[in-house]
């Protein structure tokens, strides 16, 4: 199964927990799933809570063994005890929380720790140590303890901690849950920065507009099932809401609103404060006769028409609860 373009390649992935009590059925986090990643992209992986991002992560990082399917990472079967060594040399993962790094010591002390574990020369080390630290700008920073580290700059050492054997793919489980809008943003630029460099990324995030702004690919999983795949664009057209059609007229058209109602279009008018009137029709797939409904709006003098596309979050909330 070796395809040199894909970073990961995941078919029919499958992870139960339990079951904890005997005779009772586990619990299905992650059931069947199948995908892949090519190299160098920054691929999503979005669902509500529970959804079994993490645990999917967790397969594909070699941290927990999959219960069925298969998943090749760098071309190589996670499944295979073999393989866990040498593949972890090649990657790295941030997990969401706040575990993995040795509080009490530096940011610097911490990353030389590291760097001693993962067999980097001491000769390599010191200039290695300050580009990282460069990279996620705690140079100033890098001889206090961690444990006197913002949430932000713990988070930055973090990566900077996950950085240090050059992994192939990236895994970052939330990276920017609970920091602030402007140091999610630094953190963003660096996922960016990462990818231009060749990385690949594998991300999981709850912000739509994260995703929307990173994500070349990415999968919408909810109980453990993938409900959309594909870019963002190929997200948003796969649900059958394309667009709604708002018209602000002079005078007040509710007996056209009441025949596209119950010609079954959603269509709702609702007064303005300026004595105007808002119609907001909810246009499907089939239904994309713009020009036909501007003319039975004709009569009430438009003064504007605007088509709104739906969002990444529209579209993500509509699979997840077609999913359910
Ligand atoms: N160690 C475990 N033992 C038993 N069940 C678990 C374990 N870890 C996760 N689960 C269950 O598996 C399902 C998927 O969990 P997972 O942590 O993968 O979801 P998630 O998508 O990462 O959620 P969140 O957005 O809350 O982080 C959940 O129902 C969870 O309760
Ligand atoms: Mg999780």
């Amino acid at each position: 199964m070796t395809c040199p373009e894909y970073a990961i390649v995941a078919e029919g992935l499958t992870r139960t927990y339990g079951p904890f009590i005997p005779g009772s059925a586990g619990k299905v986090a992650v059931d069947g799933i199948s995908f892949k990643v090519r190299k160098g992209e920054i691929y999503g992986i979005l669902g509500p809570n529970g959804a079994g991002k993490t645990t999917t992560i967790k397969m594909l990082s070699t941290m927990l063994t999959p219960t069925s399917g298969l998943a090749e990472v760098l071309g190589m079967d996670v499944r295979d005890g073999k393989n866990i060594r040498a593949l972890r040399k090649r990657i790295n993962v941030v997990s969401g929380g706040e575990r993995g790094l040795y509080y009490r010591l530096s940011g610097r002390q911490n990353l030389e720790f590291f760097a001693d574990l993962y067999g980097i020369p001491k000769k390599d080390q010191k200039a290695l140590i300050e580009s990282l630290l460069s990279l996620v700008e705690l140079i100033e920073a890098a001889d206090i303890k961690v444990e006197n580290y913002s949430r932000g700059m713990k988070q930055r050492i973090h990566i900077a901690r996950s950085l240090i054997n050059s992994p192939e793919i990236l895994f970052l489980d939330e990276p920017t849950i609970g920091l602030d809008p402007e140091i999610s943003r630094g953190i963003r630029s660096l996922i960016k920065k990462l990818s231009d460099g060749g990385t690949t990324v594998i991300l999981t995030t709850h912000y739509m507009f994260e995703a929307e702004e990173l994500c070349d690919n990415m999968v919408i999983l909810s109980r453990g099932r993938i409900v959309g795949k594909g870019t963002v664009d190929d997200i948003k057209s796969s649900i059958s809401r394309v667009s709604s059609l708002k018209i602000i007229t002079e005078e007040d058209p509710s007996d056209v609103t009441a025949s596209l109602c119950r010609e079954n279009l959603d269509a709702v008018t609702s007064r303005l404060l300026n004595e105007r009137y808002l119609t907001k029709i909810t246009l499907n797939n089939a239904d994309r006769a713009f020009t036909a409904i501007e003319d039975l709006f004709r009569p009430y003098a438009i003064s504007s028409v605007g088509v709104e596309e739906p969002t990444l979050e529209d579209a993500y909330l509509t699979l997840v609860n077609e999913g359910l």
